[in-house]
């Protein structure tokens, strides 16, 4: 268990760990090139280390060194060798979806994938109808739920329509296309984030963009070049919420992706208010680069207001910020369209209307999201994370704006995507 509580402004200036996101995916890729590629700042996260596990037991070599990772992939085609390998993934979602990508368009391989107790009860049947349509077998557990095997195949490219935005199950069968005879495209309601694209606009392989859909064709080399992973917004978003919160703060956070793809949630809190500088990524841009910059945040008043439809694919993952937001707005601040996030590593529209009820927020859930009635304040007590990261970085934030404090069951949750989460929060508050 661990404290937080009103310490008093914050102030001061941070660079935010690693992107997940990209992360994972420049570990992944790197896995299937044939010559080496360095990656600059890649997240030494569990998540994140659980994709080099998983990239060193099919025959890649992972070098950490100093100052970059270099990762010596074996080709698109080669992971055979280690077929009926158990391929642990850990708390990764991201892992345990793009993976499989891989996995399908390798005839003749057989590999099992599961992992922690979360993973094992989030859904896998998103991936495993587009694979099955390429030719691929996956076998999973009761429900739709891992572990699961997957059984390689000569893919054929299909035109797979998903009836969820999913970043996830969009990368995985952009992976399986690249393996497939023909071409692949992959429709989705509306937009998801768009690393999986970036790379591979910066790899040169052949890609096109209509609107939500996307489509590669088979491809017989990635040729990675060199990367640098920007600082992930979404662990910039908790940060930007606290100085949001707590009055007098003003912090700068540095060397931020700023994707569009990735920015609702800070369009999010200027609409509400929060005083954030900085130049976002246009809407609609389409790039082989990851834009970084620096945000500037102050504490100002703030209004609530409503998020649904399109944007909530691009802020998914910083819902449960918009609520802690939302308590301390005037009126009533409405997330709809979300009902994604009862499927994340918990059910996120409960473990977040439990969690800041429990704090003495006035918030109800409902099927697809959750109405705050702002309070503008925050009584304290225990917020339990469930185990979820971004839970835990959640009941810590809400313990520096509250009255009495916050004791967070399972605060080391956060070492899925930020393990130096705690003293970088303490060095803000410090700084004052
Ligand atoms: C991710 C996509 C999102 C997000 C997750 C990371 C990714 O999931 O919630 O944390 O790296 O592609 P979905 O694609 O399932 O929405």
């Amino acid at each position: 268990m661990s404290r937080f509580q009103a310490a008093g402004p914050l102030r001061g200036t941070l660079r935010p760990p690693a992107d997940k996101s990209i992360s994972h995916r420049a570990a992944l890729f790197g896995a299937m090139c044939d010559t080496p590629v360095s990656i600059r700042n890649y997240l030494y996260a569990e998540d994140t280390l659980s994709t080099l596990d998983a990239v060193r037991a099919l025959g890649a070599a992972v070098q950490v060194q100093t100052d970059e990772l270099v990762v010596r992939g074996v080709g698109m085609r080669a992971p055979l060798m280690t077929t009926n390998e158990l391929l642990n993934v850990g708390n990764s979602g991201t892992l345990m979806r793009l993976l499989p990508g891989w996995l399908a368009g390798q005839p003749g391989g057989r590999w099992q994938l599961d992992g922690d107790e979360s993973i094992r009860r989030r859904p896998v049947g998103r991936i495993a109808r587009p694979l099955e349509q390429m030719g691929a077998r996956v076998t999973t557990a009761p429900g739709e739920k891992p572990p699961f095997t997957i059984e390689g195949a000569q893919l054929t490219g299909i035109d797979y329509v998903s009836n969820v935005a999913s970043a996830q199950v969009k990368s995985c069968v952009l992976i399986a296309g690249l393996l497939a005879d023909g071409s692949t495209s992959f429709t989705e309601p509306t937009r998801s984030r768009d690393h999986t694209e970036r790379l591979l606009r910066g790899a040169r392989v052949p890609f096109e963009r209509d609107g939500t859909t996307v489509r590669v064709r088979q491809c017989d080399e990635l040729e990675l070049e060199d990367l640098r992973v920007p600082a992930d917004p979404s662990s910039a978003a908790f940060f930007v919420t606290a100085a949001a919160i707590v009055a007098g703060s003003r912090i700068v956070l540095e060397e931020v992706g700023l994707n569009w793809t990735r920015t609702a949630f800070f369009q999010i809190a200027q609409r509400m208010g929060a005083v954030l500088l900085g130049d976002l990524e246009a809407p609609g841009t389409e790039s082989a680069h990851e834009p970084v910059g620096e945000v500037d945040v102050a504490h100002a008043p703030l209004e609530a207001t409503a998020v649904g439809g399109d944007e909530v694919p691009l802020a998914i993952d910083e819902l449960p910020l918009v609520a802690l937001l939302g308590v301390f707005a005037e009126g009533e601040t409405i997330v709809r369209d979300a009902q994604e996030l009862r499927v994340k590593e918990t059910d996120r529209i409960a473990s977040v209307v439990d969690g800041l009820r429990g704090l003495g927020a006035e918030i109800e859930a409902t099927s697809d999201g959750f109405v705050v009635h702002g309070t503008g304040r925050l009584r304290g007590g225990v917020f339990d994370s469930r185990g979820d990261h971004r839970m835990a970085m959640l009941g810590a934030v809400a313990g520096l704006a509250s009255e009495e404090g916050v004791d967070v069951l399972n605060m080391t949750a956060a070492s899925v995507s930020y393990p130096m989460f705690e003293s970088d929060l303490d060095s803000l508050v410090a700084a004052r």
